[in-house]
């Protein structure tokens, strides 16, 4: 008896102590940028396809010949992404530029209940905090496919 109240005096404490709950269950993440011009091609794109020293977390499902449609591997993962709808809610984008919050992308790589469908990489670990704060920058700078070639310091 002692000891159920000490734990639920434990819990009650706990929880007070917590912020307010996340439905969505996402990861809490430095909201300063990794980089200030994060592309796609060269830092994006390997978070998907993995490489030599990484497993591919993404193009095993989302490869050209995989059910759903969202192809992830290099020449069509940019095209399938950005500015186009979810293939089950087309109330939002897969990628809005500029947006990583209305962006279905980023929901589903940093959060575990995401709104549609199941957290990615699906039944696999999540992405590091640090792909999903890279993710997140790319989309907010404007989901760029290469970066910005400045000349003298001007666009
Ligand atoms: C084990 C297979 C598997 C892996 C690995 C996987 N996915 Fe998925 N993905 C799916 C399935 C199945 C769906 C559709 C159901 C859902 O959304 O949960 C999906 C849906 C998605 C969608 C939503 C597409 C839409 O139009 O609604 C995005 C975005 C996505 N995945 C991104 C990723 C990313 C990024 C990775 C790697 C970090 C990844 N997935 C890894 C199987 C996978």
């Amino acid at each position: 008896m002692i000891r159920s109240v000490f734990t639920l005096v434990a819990i009650l404490a706990g929880a007070g102590a917590q912020a307010a709950p996340d439905p969505m269950n996402c990861d809490t993440l430095d909201p300063a940028p990794i980089n200030g011009s994060v592309e796609f091609d060269t830092i994006i794109q390997p978070i998907f396809t993995g490489g030599p020293q990484q497993d591919a977390k993404c193009t095993t499902c989302h490869s050209p010949s995989s059910s759903g449609a969202l192809s992830l591997t290099p020449g069509s993962a940019f095209a399938n992404l950005v500015n186009v709808d979810s293939a089950q809610d087309a109330t939002i984008k897969r990628v809005l530029p500029f947006s990583s919050s209305n962006s279905l992308l980023f929901r589903k790589v940093n959060c575990g209940n995401p709104g549609v469908g199941q957290r990615m990489p699906r039944n696999r670990p999540p992405l590091s905090l640090d792909e999903q704060r890279l993710i997140r920058d790319w989309i907010d700078q404007g989901a760029l496919l290469q970066q910005r070639v400045l000349v003298n310091g001007f666009e």
